[in-house]
Order: C-alpha cells, then sequence, then structure tokens
C-alpha cells in the first residue's frame, strides 16, 4: 500500500517573502577552479534570476591562472548554461556583465594591491556601497594566507559604527584535525572577528536537512516520541555513485572520515538528535548542536574496529559500466590506503539519547547517489497482531530523503482490504517536487544569499568546529598508528560498502534499511 500527503503551502505569509540582499561586491578567490564552475556561478546566476542579488552588486574573481575579463566571462556563461541549461541567454548575458576577473598568486602582497584597486574601480563602476564577501574556493592550506594578505591590503576592515562590512566565506575542510583547525582559526582571529567569519558546509544548505528542525519543532507530535523510550535506533547514509573524480590530489591526503563525517555527518547528527533551542536565532542553534557534539561518546581506542569500519572501493559496475578501483583513480598511488568508506556506531552519552544507537555511513562508488536520515521506532509492546501480519510486526519507520527525490515518509502498519484481519505496510510519503512542483534550489544559493544578508545560522561556529574534530580525531590518529584498529576493507564498486559495514549493525541485531519498493543493496 502507498499513500500522498498533500500539504497546504502558505503563501502569503510574510516570513515566506524572500528579501533582496545589500548592496555588495563579492570577490572569488579560486575563481578559475571547479567548485566555482559548478556551485558558485550557477547559484549566482539563480539567485540573480530570483531577484535575489542586490541592486548593485559586482563579482570580482581571483585565481592564478591569468585571463582577460571577456574569457572568464565567457567561462561562467558555459557554466550556467550546462548546470542550467533552460537559463535566458540574455539574462545569462545581463548576469555576466556584472563580473570582472584579476589574476595572481595567492601569497604575493602586490596581487592584493591590484585586487584592492579592482574592488575600488568596481565600487564605482557598479554604485555598490563598499560592502564584501570573500568566498575562498581554494586549498585550505591557502586560507590563512589569503585572509592576512587581505587584511594588509586593507579589504576586511569594518568601521566601529557597522555602516558597512566585509564578510569571509571558509569552505570546509576547516584544518586537518584537531591542532590544525586550532591553528587555522587562530590565524583568521589575527584578521577576522568571528563575526565576520562564514564557516561553510554545504549539507546545512540543503533544503532537505533544514527541514529537519521544521519537522522537529513545528510540529508537536514528534517530540514527544523522540528519544530513547520510542526510538530504536538512528540511521544516516550519504551514499555516493561517483568516485574520486578529479580531486585525487585532494582527496587521497583527507578521505571519508574527514571529508564527510568531521561535518556534514555530524550535523546531520546534531539537527536530529539536538535539545530544542529557545529561539530561531544563530546562535540558539549553535549552541543546541555543539551541545550534542559534546554529548557524543568519545570512540574507545581500543577494539575501534568494533565501532568503525574503514573501506576502499575497488573495481567493480555502476550503472553498467565497469569502472576502476581507488588505486587504478589518476593520481592515485596503487597502495594508497586512504578509506573511500566508513561507518561508525555513535551513541550519545544524554538523558534523552542515551542506549540509542547512530549507525553512519558514507563512501563513494556506491550503487546509488542517496542521503537519507531514517528513525526506526520500538516495535509495539504487544504482537496482538501476530497471526494477522505473518510474525513480528515491522517497526514504523520515518525516512527523512535528503537527496535525491527529496522529502520523507512514513512507515505505518495498516489493515488490508477484506473481511480477514490481514496487515500490511504503508507508506505515506511526500515529496518535494510533487508539492512544490520544483526541485529544492541548490544548498549553495542559500547559503550565498545568507551570507550577504549575514544570518550565520547555517554555518559552523568555531567551538563547533573545535567539537567536531575533537572527536574525529582521537579515531584518526588511532587508525594512523594501530592497523589493527582500522583494517581497510575493499568493496567493489557498486555495492553497500564491505561486509563490515552490515556487521557492525547485525551483530547487534539491526539492518540497514531498505526503502519499500528498492533493490536490496
Ligand atoms: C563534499 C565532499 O563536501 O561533499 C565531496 O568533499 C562529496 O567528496 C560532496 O562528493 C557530496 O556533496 P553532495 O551535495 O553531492 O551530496
Amino acid at each position: 500500500m502507498t499513500g500522498d500527503v498533500h500539504l497546504q503551502v502558505k503563501v502569503d505569509d510574510a516570513s515566506c517573502v524572500e528579501v533582496r540582499a545589500e548592496d555588495c561586491g563579492l570577490v572569488i578567490f579560486g575563481a578559475s577552479g571547479d567548485l566555482a564552475h559548478r556551485k558558485l556561478f550557477p547559484a549566482l546566476f539563480a539567485l540573480f534570476v530570483r531577484g535575489l542579488l542586490p541592486d548593485n552588486f559586482f563579482m570580482l574573481g581571483f585565481a592564478r591562472s591569468e585571463m582577460s575579463d571577456e574569457t572568464f566571462r565567457a567561462g561562467i556563461v558555459t557554466a550556467i548554461q550546462s548546470a542550467a541549461p533552460q537559463s535566458s541567454p540574455e539574462q545569462i548575458n545581463a548576469f555576466s556583465q556584472q563580473c570582472r576577473y584579476v589574476s595572481g598568486a595567492y601569497d604575493d602582497p602586490d596581487a592584493y594591491l591590484r585586487l584592492a584597486e579592482s574592488v575600488h574601480r568596481c565600487d564605482v563602476d557598479f554604485c555598490t556601497r563598499p560592502n564584501r564577501v570573500f568566498h575562498l574556493a581554494t586549498p585550505p592550506q591557502l586560507v590563512s594566507t589569503i585572509v592576512e594578505r587581505l587584511g594588509a591590503a586593507g579589504l576586511t576592515g569594518e568601521p566601529e559604527d557597522g555602516s558597512t562590512w566585509a564578510r569571509v566565506v571558509i569552505e570546509k575542510p576547516f584544518g586537518r584535525d584537531l591542532q590544525s583547525a586550532l591553528e587555522m582559526d587562530s590565524g583568521l582571529r589575527q584578521t577576522l572577528r568571528q563575526r565576520q567569519i562564514y564557516r561553510m558546509d554545504h549539507y546545512l544548505g540543503k533544503e532537505t536537512v533544514q527541514t529537519i528542525l521544521m519537522l522537529r519543532f513545528a510540529n508537536a507530535v514528534f517530540e514527544p516520541i523522540w528519544n530513547r523510550r520510542y526510538v530504536d535506533f538512528v540511521q544516516i547514509t550519504v551514499a555516493e555513485s561517483i568516485g574520486v573524480e578529479h580531486r585525487a590530489g585532494y582527496y587521497d591526503q583527507i578521505g571519508c572520515w574527514r571529508d564527510m563525517f568531521q561535518n556534514h555527518m555530524l550535523q546531520m547528527l546534531s539537527l536530529v538528535a539536538m535539545e530544542p533551542p529557545i529561539s530561531f536565532e544563530a546562535d540558539a542553534v549553535r549552541d543546541e548542536k555543539i551541545k550534542l557534539m559534546r554529548s557524543i561518546r568519545p570512540f574507545p581506542t581500543e577494539n575501534l574496529n568494533r565501532w568503525t569500519v574503514r573501506g576502499q572501493y575497488g573495481p567493480g559496475r555502476i550503472d553498467g559500466r565497469e569502472v576502476v578501483g581507488y588505486g587504478d583513480e589518476q593520481g592515485i598511488s596503487p597502495d594508497s590506503t586512504t578509506e573511500t568508506f566508513v561507518a561508525a556506531k555513535f551513541f550519545v552519552d544524554n538523558w534523552r539519547w542515551q542506549g540509542v544507537p547512530f549507525f553512519l555511513r558514507s563512501g563513494k562508488r556506491l550503487a546509488r547517489k542517496l542521503s537519507q536520515i531514517v528513525i526506526t521506532f520500538k516495535k509495539p509492546p504487544l504482537a496482538m497482531f501476530r497471526s494477522a501480519s505473518g510474525g513480528d510486526l515491522p517497526a514504523n519507520v520515518l525516512v527523512l530523503r535528503v537527496q535525491p527525490d527529496e522529502g520523507m515518509s512514513l512507515r505505518l502498519e495498516a489493515k488490508q482490504p477484506g473481511t480477514r484481519v490481514c496487515l500490511g505496510t504503508l507508506e505515506m510519503s511526500f515529496k518535494y517536487r510533487e508539492v512544490f512542483g520544483i526541485d529544492p534550489p541548490d544548498a549553495y544559493e542559500r547559503l550565498l544569499h545568507d551570507v550577504m544578508l549575514g544570518d550565520q545560522t547555517l554555518f559552523w561556529r568555531r567551538d563547533g568546529v573545535e567539537a567536531a574534530w575533537s572527536l574525529i580525531t582521537p579515531v584518526l590518529e588511532s587508525w594512523e598508528t594501530n592497523p589493527e584498529a582500522g583494517p581497510l576493507h575493499l568493496y567493489p564498486a557498486g555495492s553497500m560498502g564491505p561486509a563490515g559495514s552490515e556487521e557492525l549493525l547485525s551483530g547487534e541485531g539491526y539492518g540497514w534499511l531498505q526503502l519499500l519498493g528498492q533493490r536490496a543493496s
């Protein structure tokens, strides 16, 4: 049985009205790179089309490659056309006319003087007030240098009267362990105040990730059962079918645990498990998330392999296509021991969650792209319908589908039609696209807009980064110093990870959830 839930959407509510950002200029470091082309330019263009970019606005690209404004604009046009092929050429052209380019080495002080000159010229040409966003779409090791040079060139100052502002957006990873994260932060603080730093985790900009808070705290029905008394276990999966792609140099130094768990996975876990914040203000929400991260039980250094499973993809088939194993990817050494998959069991040591396991897994070259959060509730205490259901009743399951096919579903048991007491599983499901008639906007749209509005709710705070690394770093150190703590399990590309990931759950009588109608992994 399946059924649909229809949502009545309030469109006349003032709080639903999206506001245009204040006049500003946006400087993108790493503007010739992949992130800028794949995500930032299309997101800015989408904001432009929706009328959410400021009236007076410019975007200035900065990178090492030498190129003219025209060549830079041609790259922007191509990037937008490939991300949004239906876009109007006139609108793309109008947007690209607001974009200019400066080349230079990231550590060359003279390049920052040239940049400052260009910024001032753009202020005049585009009539912008001197409000600035600097977006660092660069490798993490360049962050401190860029921020320091920006400060020295006088670009990050904010007047005491608050009349203009300068904000710096930093992409994850924020360091590569606790120590380096603390060093990075103290470097940033030489130049910037906390309110100027926007630590971006694009998962927080995903509509369906934000929905977790609305679901939990805008409805009274879930909160009373959102605890150890009613929840049996929680699973969070972020599966990707892509491999390391063209990011070998970065990924092989980082691995899945740092790349996905230190940030996206822990953020989703925090949103699912945190206590209600006192308001929806940035610091109130972040206080609760950080409190939650601090109550996650540190991983034991002994028997770590009973808590975590590390894997690396071997050759296999994805979507009917042969793909190579990680060691044969371009730029990866055949004897690399970097993990491309991790499954881990977390516990939250507080009153609400004591004893409830949170199983998290993420990996590359898995059977399909799928990010979802699954809350499995406890079974009814009395099996009075045992004969009608042919055995034990299945548990109620709430699935929050982060992507693709964004939405949520609730699995319930119900009577099948007829004279017999015969039960079946019903899935009530909400699909974002069916209800709203569109796909959710890309996370970068929301986050870039929030930076321009000065809203830090969906960005990491310094103490959050520290709390996350405090949990993640000891595991890295154990894996690095003791090969038995984190043996590498090979899994075929196109599977759902190594067998050990199934065993992590089955050892405790659980299993990874298969959705109704989905093929088994
Ligand atoms: C990034 C990771 O943060 O998130 C990538 O560095 C990963 O390795 C990506 O592929 C996944 O994002 P999404 O939005 O495609 O799920």
